[in-house]
C-alpha cells in the first residue's frame, strides 16, 4: 500500500516514515525543505533498511501537486506538511495562512480528483484555545485560538470535516500535545533549519552550549509554579498513533467521515518541572531566566486521552525522563 507522507523529511512526519515502513507500506515523501535537511532521507534508511521515495515539492504549488499524482498512485495521505511556531505565525500570520490553508487546499483537490479516500491529519491542542478545563477531551468546544497558528489547524480541521460530508475524504485528525525527544536509534530527532523555538530543544541546545542562555517565558501564569504547563509526549508514541489511525481508515472501522483524537500522555508538567527533570536526568545545570510571557501562549493544557486510548487502542509509553533523555543524547550528535 503507497502512503504519502507530507513533510516526511521533518520532525514528526520521519519518526511515522519509519513507523510506517516497518509496518510494510511503502512511502512516498513530499516536501519542500523549507524547514528540514534531505539528509533525513538517508537516516530513515539507515534505520528501516528502504529508501523512502522523495519529491521535493512546494504543496502551495497546485500544478507540482497534480503532477505527483500523475506520476503516483496513492492509497492513503498523511499530512504533516506546515509551518508551526506559534510566536513567528503571531508576527507574520499571512505567512501561516496562506501556506499551512493553500497547501491543505491543493492537497485535498488533487486527493479527490485521483480518488484517494483515507487522511490524517496533523492537528494540535492550540484548536482548544485556552481551554475551559483540563485534561481537555476531544468534546471540549474549540475556542478562539489563542495564535494564527493554531487558527491555521481549526481552519484545516473545518476544511477537512466539511469535505467529509461529501463523501471525498475520510479524515482522521490527530491533535498532538507537545510532541519530544528523538527516536532511540538517535538517527533522527528534531532537526530544524531555523533556530529551534519549541521548548525542549531550546532547553537542550542551552545544555550544550550552542545557545548562552534560555528564557522561560512568563512566571505569573495561574499555575502552581507560575509557569506553562504543557504535556509532554514521546515523538515515537506519537508516530505509532499514525498506524492505528491510519488502520482505522482502512479497516473502514471509523464511525465517522471525520473523528479526532487527542495524542498526548493525560499529565501536565510546568516549564519550571521541566527544566529540572532534564537537570536530574543529565546532571547539567541549565543557564535560564525568567522573561516575559510570550505573545500566543495558553497559560495550562494537557490531555484527556481516553478516547485515543480505547478507540485507536493507543497508549502512550515513554516517560518525560526518557524523552529528555534522547533529546540530549540526539543534541550531543548534531
Ligand atoms: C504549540 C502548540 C502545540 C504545537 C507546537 C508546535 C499550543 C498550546 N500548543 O506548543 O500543539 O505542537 O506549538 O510548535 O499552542 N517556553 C519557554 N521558553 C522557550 C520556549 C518555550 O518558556 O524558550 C515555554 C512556552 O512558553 C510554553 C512551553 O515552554 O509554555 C512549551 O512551548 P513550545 O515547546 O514552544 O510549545 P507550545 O507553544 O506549547
Amino acid at each position: 500500500m503507497n502512503v504519502l507522507v507530507t513533510g516526511g523529511t521533518g520532525y514528526i512526519g520521519s519518526h511515522t516514515v519509519v513507523e510506517l515502513q516497518q509496518k510494510g507500506y511503502d512511502v512516498f515523501i513530499v516536501d519542500n525543505l523549507c524547514n528540514s535537511h534531505l539528509g533525513v532521507i538517508d537516516a530513515i534508511e539507515a534505520i528501516t533498511g528502504i529508501k523512502p521515495h522523495f519529491s521535493k515539492i512546494d504543496l502551495c504549488n497546485a500544478a507540482s501537486v497534480k503532477d505527483f499524482f500523475v506520476r503516483n498512485r496513492i492509497d492513503a495521505i498523511v499530512h504533516f506538511a506546515a509551518l508551526k511556531a506559534v510566536g513567528e505565525s503571531v508576527e507574520q500570520p499571512l505567512k501561516y495562512y496562506h501556506n499551512n490553508i493553500t497547501s491543505l487546499i491543493n492537497l485535498c483537490q488533487y486527493a479527490g480528483e485521483f480518488s484517494v479516500k483515507d487522511f490524517i491529519f496533523s492537528s494540535s491542542c492550540a484548536v482548544y484555545g485556552e481551554p475551559d478545563y483540563v485534561p481537555v477531551d476531544e468534546k471540549h468546544p474549540v475556542k478562539k485560538a489563542q495564535s494564527p497558528y493554531g487558527a491555521t489547524k481549526q481552519i484545516c480541521e473545518r476544511i477537512l470535516s466539511d469535505i467529509a460530508v461529501t463523501g471525498a475524504l475520510s479524515t482522521i485528525s490527530l491533535r498532538y500535545f507537545n510532541p519530544s525527544g528523538a527516536h532511540p536509534s538517535v538517527l533522527i530527532g528534531e532537526l530544524p533549519l531555523s533556530e529551534p523555538n519549541n521548548l525542549v530543544p531550546v532547553i537542550t541546545r542551552t545544555a550544550a552550549g550552542k545557545r548562552k542562555e534560555m528564557v522561560v517565558f512568563g512566571n505569573d501564569y495561574d499555575t502552581p509554579d507560575g509557569t506553562c504547563i504543557r504535556d509532554y509526549i514521546h515523538v515515537k508514541d506519537i508516530a505509532v498513533a499514525h498506524i492505528s489511525a491510519l488502520e482505522r481508515l482502512r479497516e473502514k472501522k471509523n464511525k465517522e467521515r471525520f473523528e479526532v483524537f487527542n495524542l498526548g500522555t493525560g499529565r501536565g508538567y510546568s516549564v519550571l518541572e521541566v527544566i529540572s527533570c532534564f537537570e536530574k536526568v543529565t546532571g547539567k545545570k541549565l543557564n535560564y531566566r525568567i522573561g516575559t510571557r510570550r505573545e500566543g501562549d495558553v497559560s495550562k493544557v494537557y490531555s484527556d486521552n481516553k478516547l485515543s486510548n480505547a478507540v485507536l487502542n493507543w497508549k502512550a509509553t515513554e516517560p518525560l525522563e526518557q524523552m529528555l533523555l534522547s533529546a540530549w543524547e540526539w543534541e550531543q550528535k548534531i
